[in-house]
């Protein structure tokens, strides 16, 4: 029986740029995940969008003299062609803009409001006298009350992760002014998260199954005991309220963007032409799993939960496999100091697989990580290139010159032999559990450690030797090396999709290279002896240790 597992990727702000901070934080892990139960034959719906309200986008539209619809429109066509182009595989990326989004958001709201989840009442907010308006999120920064941060946020601190309210912080300042704002009475509406605590408590306690780091977050935050939270905001720009009578306000962006993966999974029905199929992944025995940087923790292991259990008749998280922090040269990102690797431009000079690869390596799942454009160099040439793009190469030009590019027939299995397609078997199974329980380093460590059992193989066994002499030895090592070397391309799949497939069309099978999916035998027929090879091509190419100096000259600097 095919499981459903359903897939929901943090939706990235449209006010700049992808960097590697993203792609580390949530966007390849979902996708190796989701490249891995596809070949399982499961059904997977992975879904995410562009989040394209809040401060951060009006903040950025007024930074850069344009409209905020101009600043997303811009990014979201930025954010499809790099994930097209770095195959993340989405079934659907969106973006919160849409009436479908707005439908599905306004719908949540009435029915919270409804059952008393939602309710209004005037609350004190920051009102800055020289831009004359009251100021949300962004607009403010000061001191956070909880871990003395100075650089706090209106909505979240970036130094604890707790989210804010701007009348929180200590020594309040309008970002665009630098006035101290005055505090001035507003209507808001408000999410009871109050009357959700103890079920959340009971609820996360029986998460045995989440990270440690994600598991302890949330349970120190519901201890100190649930606050009920305004879910609207004094803008113009978001999802109006379904409520007459409050033209000049919006529906909180944090509220409306997590509702996303259920208005997503809509769209991506209807698309279909069938526009009921998103119900089996909100229901029933699906699992679901949330990929999110680890600043998104409580939106998605309490405010998202809450509003579910509040509406009522939909799953709620079964995991949400949170990463920790990429940094980069052992310096915190700043996007604003172009401290940063971004993607358009990593992809413009160099190809998807070797970034897909340094990321899984060094994967931030369970303390922070760090970026270095040199060990980025230094993996890819002795890792990628050294380890298995030579195997490959090696394997291949062999049985070309002894069995003119067939796939030789092999005779009765030595020791040495059999053994070799055990260990690929055991590797197999590794690679599986690993993935099935989201420990990407794990997992691309087991199938890297074959490629070396399989280079110290083929040093023992000598086919380049025996060819002179022994050709039966010759077609048993190849043939077994062939056979590792076409479980690889599957174990690998999910993490270098692209070389995945070249090396499918290399080991002569038409078709791709999921095609049979997740399983690997070592009969016959799995490598068909007789089978004709394309003349063999590298897979990977090695990087100069240049290329290392010149990125990381661009570090830093002004951008154009
Ligand atoms: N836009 C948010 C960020 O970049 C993430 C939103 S995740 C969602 O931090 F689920 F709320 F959409
Ligand atoms: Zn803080």
């Amino acid at each position: 029986m095919p499981e459903r597992i359903f897939i929901g990727v943090a939706w990235p702000y449209a006010n700049g740029p992808l960097h590697m901070g993203h792609i580390a934080g949530c966007y390849l892990a979902a996708d190796i995940f989701a490249r891995y139960h596809r070949l399982k034959g499961n059904d997977v719906l992975m879904v995410s969008g562009s989040d394209q309200h809040g401060t951060p986008i009006t903040l950025r539209a007024e930074q850069d003299g344009v409209s905020p619809q101009e600043v997303v429109d811009r990014y979201h066509s930025e954010f499809l062609q790099s994930w097209d182009r770095l195959g993340i595989s989405f079934d659907l990326f969106t973006t919160t803009g849409t009436d479908n989004h707005r439908e599905v958001v306004q719908d949540i709201f009435l029915s919270l409001q409804d059952k008393g989840y939602i309710y209004t009442d005037t609350t004190p907010l920051p009102y800055c006298h020289t831009c004359r308006r009251f100021l949300p999120d962004r607009y403010v920064k000061g001191t956070c009350p909880h871990c003395s941060n100075p650089d706090g946020r209106g909505d979240q601190c970036d130094q604890c992760g707790k989210p804010l309210n701007p009348e929180d912080l200590i020594d309040i300042r309008c970002r665009i002014s630098g006035d101290a704002p005055e505090i001035r009475d507003s209507e808001h509406f408000f999410l009871k998260l109050s009357s959700f605590q103890e079920q959340l408590l009971s609820w996360v306690k029986e998460q045995r199954h989440w990270r440690p780091n994600v598991l302890n977050f949330t349970q120190r935050y519901l201890e100190d005991g649930l606050k009920d939270r305004a879910i609207s905001r004094d803008l113009e720009w978001g999802v109006p309220l379904p409520v007459p009578g409050y033209d000049g306000k919006r529906i909180y962006v944090w509220f409306e963007a997590v509702i996303g993966y259920l208005s997503a999974s809509k769209e991506w029905a209807a698309l279909h032409g069938q526009p009921d199929a998103w119900e089996p992944f909100w229901g029933g025995d699906t699992r679901g799993y949330y990929f999110i940087g680890k600043d998104n923790i409580p939106f998605h292991t309490i405010i998202w939960p809450a509003m579910l259990a509040g509406y009522g008749g939909l799953d709620l998280p079964y995991d949400v496999p949170a990463n920790e922090f990429l940094n980069l040269e052992g310096r915190q990102l700043s996007t604003s100091r172009n401290w940063a690797v971004w993607v358009p431009d990593y992809l413009e000079r160099f190809e998807p697989d070797p970034l897909r690869y340094y990321i899984s390596a060094t994967m931030p799942e369970t303390s922070d990580s760090d970026f270095s454009w040199r060990d980025f160099v230094r993996r890819n040439n002795d890792e990628l290139v050294a380890t298995f793009g030579n195997l490959v190469h090696r394997v291949l030009t062999l049985t070309h010159r002894s069995f003119q590019g067939r796939v030789p027939q092999p005779g009765e299995l030595e020791d040495a032999s059999r053994e070799m397609l055990s260990k690929a078997q055991q590797a197999f199974s590794a690679v599986d559990d690993s993935l099935h329980a989201c420990h990407f380093r794990a997992a691309l460590g087991h199938a890297m450690s074959l490629a070396q059992e399989a280079n110290r193989y083929i040093d023992q066994r000598e086919p380049w030797r025996t060819a002179r002499n022994d050709p039966a030895a010759t077609a048993n090592t190849l043939w077994v090396l062939l056979s590792v070397i076409n479980c690889l391309k599957t174990l690998l799949n999910p993490f270098l999709p692209f070389s995945s497939e070249k090396l499918h069309a290399l080991l002569g099978f038409p078709g791709d290279a999921t095609g049979k999916g997740w399983s690997w035998d070592h009969s016959l027929e799995s490598m068909p002896p007789g089978q004709e090879l394309p003349a063999p091509a590298p897979l990977f190419s090695k990087l100069d240790d240049d290329v290392a100096t010149a990125e990381l000259a661009r570090l830093g600097q002004e951008s154009a």
